[in-house]
């Protein structure tokens, strides 16, 4: 494995059980049986009716996108390299009532543990695609998963919040990390984690990329997908920069001042080719 996979995952699995705990993942809320996760009904007036789809998502971390998903009737395979998190993952799906198979496994490595062009849907994001080194063979990882005319539905953090610094001077939005993919990534050193956590974290380094919007549309036309959508919203399901967003509910965040500066998530759903 690279080493940016290791240096990852060590940071991903620490961060579990903290993930598991937390009010932000509302894992206890699930034994409402009606209860989807914020992120899942964001979703939905874009996603469409799920219902029978075999889907498949991608970087599932502990599941609560997933089991939403099942909620609405897909039949759901979750995959991740976290073992501790495919773990929470299956026992939530237990304490859910939802049948959900999960798997442990490296995202290039999805075509080889599933079954080749079985999916109807590909789902992933929020956090998802900044640990992948290339778009491009990304791209190549759901068109293999997918079947013709199946599709892709990724909502993800715009390439433009993670290029801006995470400190604001002035309030002034400034382009600090990389707005396209670069070779290596970039190395970060954070404590903590995105939600609040008393836990003192060992592994505190990780590896990220960006992809600019043109690289990742390019990347998917050329792996024989065909843009059927593509929405930037004022608003990301996550305190990306911390001081200078409000939480706006439904598990949405906003920048205070003068929002309309920035791009701050999207929402991008594709067709395989036939
Ligand atoms: C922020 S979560 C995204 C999932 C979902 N949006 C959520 O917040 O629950 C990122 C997930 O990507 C997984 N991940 C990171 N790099 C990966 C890789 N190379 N292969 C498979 N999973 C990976 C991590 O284990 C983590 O669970």
């Amino acid at each position: 494995m690279p080493d940016y996979v290791d240096v990852n995952r060590a940071n991903w699995d620490e961060r579990v059980p903290a993930h598991a705990a937390s009010p932000d993942y509302g894992v206890a809320l699930f034994d409402d049986p009606t209860h989807l996760s914020d992120v899942v009904r964001f979703d939905r007036p874009r996603l469409g009716d799920v219902a029978g789809l075999r889907g498949v998502h991608l970087q599932c971390h502990i599941g609560t996108d997933t089991v939403s998903l099942a909620r609405l009737g897909a039949h759901m395979t979750g995959l991740d390299f976290s073992a501790p998190a495919i773990e929470v993952a299956r026992r939530l799906a237990v304490r859910a009532g939802a049948d959900v198979a999960f798997v442990q496994a490296e995202l290039f490595d999805a075509p080889a543990v599933l079954k080749r062009e079985s999916f109807d849907l590909v789902y992933t994001g929020v956090g998802a695609l900044c640990w992948i080194p290339s778009v491009e063979r990304w791209a190549g990882v759901v068109s293999e998963l997918l079947r013709p005319g199946g599709r892709l539905f990724i909502r993800e953090g715009h390439p433009v919040l993670w290029a801006t610094a995470d400190r604001l001077p002035d309030g002034l939005l400034v382009l600090d990390h990389p707005y396209f993919e670069v070779p290596g990534g970039t190395r970060f050193v954070t404590a903590g984690t995105y939600v609040a956590t008393d836990v003192a974290f060992a592994h505190n380094t990780t590896v990220e990329w960006n992809h600019g919007l043109g690289e990742i549309v390019t990347a998917l036309l050329d792996h024989g997908l065909d843009l059927t959508m593509l929405v930037e919203h004022d608003s990301v399901p996550w305190d990306a920069l911390p001081g200078h967003m409000a939480d706006i509910g439904a598990g949405e965040y906003r920048l205070i001042d003068r929002p309309e500066r920035l791009p701050h998530s999207y929402t991008l759903s594709a067709v395989k080719r036939a």
